[in-house]
């Protein structure tokens, strides 16, 4: 590494490493050229804590997903730098990201993403049986437990409430034990209640489990769930918040004047 970027994050840094998840530096993400450039990050430096609950949230178009797109190296940045645990991802070449997001990254999306014809114990281990993984039996048992499906193992999605078919989709991503679990809107698509048992076993695995978890929310109610609170503005954080309740995000959220906040 060179001088002038001894002030990037830098994971050799004794004791950096392992408080760290995933960080991004001076970070920027463009989109389009010319007139119809849009600028969805602009320079954003961050850290996740290793086994917190991180949320994002800001207003509609301020960056949210984008940035949590760049973190997952689901989207390239345009500048900055990006790592995931000790591994820096800008500048990987497409195979070698695929196979990092495999094995250190889960996801969990609005739309859940199971398998119709697959009962909720092989959606779960699918990602691992495609990978040719084979799954830690006492780790499942723990994940299945912490997440309440054992009794639902052999149901199949259409057979599950939504809020149970979401935490199949969170059992999924977890059962691989990857360095960190991303979502956008896991909760957008589901009613009040189911949204809380989704949230609920989220926290429970941050808790119980160690899980680092990052959630893109316009949400307050999922935002007080976090331990921490980021705030995009115009694609730049703007604010941060820790031990966050639902109250207080939309108290913050309410001084995005004249903004929409989904
Ligand atoms: N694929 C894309 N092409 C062009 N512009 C995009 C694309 N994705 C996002 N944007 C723009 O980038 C900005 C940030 O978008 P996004 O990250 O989706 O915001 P959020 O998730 O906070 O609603 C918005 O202005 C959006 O229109
Ligand atoms: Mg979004």
């Amino acid at each position: 590494m060179t001088t002038a970027a001894a002030a990037v994050y830098d994971p050799q840094i004794p004791g950096g490493a392992s408080a760290v998840a995933a960080s991004a530096r001076q970070v920027t993400k463009a989109y389009g050229a010319g007139e119809t450039r849009v600028t969805a990050l602009d320079s954003v430096d961050v850290d996740i804590q290793r086994g917190r609950f991180t949320a994002i949230m800001g207003p509609s178009g301020s960056g949210k997903s984008t940035l949590m797109h760049c973190l997952a190296g689901l989207d390239t940045v345009s500048e900055g730098r990006i790592w995931i645990g000790d591994t820096e991802i800008t500048g990987l070449k497409d195979k070698q990201l695929t196979k990092l997001r495999r094995d250190k990254i889960g996801f969990i999306f609005q739309a859940f993403n199971l398998l119709p014809t697959l009962n909720a114990l092989e959606n779960i281990t699918l990602p691992m049986d495609i990978a040719g993984r084979k799954p830690d039996a006492a780790w499942l048992d723990q994940v299945v437990q912490t997440v309440g499906l054992a009794d639902r193992l052999k149901h199949r999605p259409t057979q599950l409430s939504g809020g149970q078919q979401q935490r199949v989709a969170v059992a999924r991503a977890l059962a691989a034990r990857p360095e960190i679990i991303f979502g956008d809107e896991p909760t957008g698509n589901l009613d009040s209640r189911s949204g809380s048992e989704v949230l609920t076993f989220l926290r429970r695995s941050v808790d119980e489990l160690g899980q680092t978890i990052v959630m893109v929310t316009h949400d307050p109610v999922a935002a007080g769930y976090a331990d921490r609170v980021l705030f995009l503005a115009d694609g730049v954080i703007v604010d941060e918040m820790h031990a966050p309740t639902a109250d207080s995000v939309l108290e913050r959220m309410r001084r995005f004047d004249g903004k929409r906040t989904s």
